[in-house]
C-alpha cells in the first residue's frame, strides 16, 4: 500500500470512529442561529469581528454575521455550502493536514472541541443556510 492509499483509509476510518462515536443522530438538522453561532460568538468573534479585530483586518473574514461568514476573506469565500471537504474554513479549524499549524484557528488558541467541530461540519454538509 503507498502512502496516498494509506492517508485515504486513515481518513476514512477516522470520519467512520467520528461518525460512530458522536452521539448526534445523524440527519438533525443544525440550526446556525441555535448551534453554530454561539461557537463562533465565543470562539471567534473577539479576532474577526470589524473593524478592529485582528483576524479581521489581516485576512477581511467578518464572524460576526451570517452574512460576513458567507461573504469570506479579501479572496474570497472559507465556506462551499454543502461540501465541508472543500471549506477552508472547516479545514482550518480541524486542522486538516496539509494545513500550515500557523494559520489553524481559533488563531494560537486551543482547538474546538470535537463536537464543535461536528456541529460546524454538519451544518456546512447540510447547506450552510442561515437557518
Ligand atoms: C486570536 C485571534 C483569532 C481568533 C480567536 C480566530 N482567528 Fe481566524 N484569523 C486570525 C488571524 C490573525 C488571521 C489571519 C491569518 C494569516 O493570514 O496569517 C485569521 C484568518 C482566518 C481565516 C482565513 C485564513 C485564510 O485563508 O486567509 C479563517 C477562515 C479564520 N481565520 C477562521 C476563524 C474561525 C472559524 C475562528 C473561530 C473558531 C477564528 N478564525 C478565530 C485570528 C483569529
Amino acid at each position: 500500500m503507498n502512502a496516498h492509499k494509506l492517508l485515504a483509509s486513515a481518513l476514512i476510518l477516522g470520519s467512520l470512529a467520528l461518525a460512530g462515536c458522536s452521539a448526534e443522530k445523524p440527519d438533525r438538522p443544525v440550526s446556525f442561529q441555535k448551534d453554530v453561532y454561539p461557537i463562533l460568538k465565543t470562539s471567534c468573534a473577539e479576532c474577526h469581528t470589524p473593524p478592529t479585530g485582528e483576524g479581521y483586518q489581516k485576512s477581511g473574514l467578518a464572524i460576526d454575521t451570517y452574512e460576513g461568514l458567507m461573504k469570506g476573506t479579501k479572496i474570497g469565500p472559507v465556506i462551499v455550502a454543502g461540501q465541508s471537504l472543500n471549506s477552508t474554513l472547516s479545514r482550518l479549524i480541524e486542522g486538516r493536514p496539509g494545513v500550515n499549524p500557523s494559520i489553524q484557528m481559533p488563531h494560537g488558541k486551543v482547538k474546538l472541541p470535537e463536537e464543535k467541530l461536528v456541529l460546524i461540519r454538519k451544518w456546512v454538509d447540510q447547506g450552510a443556510k442561515n437557518n
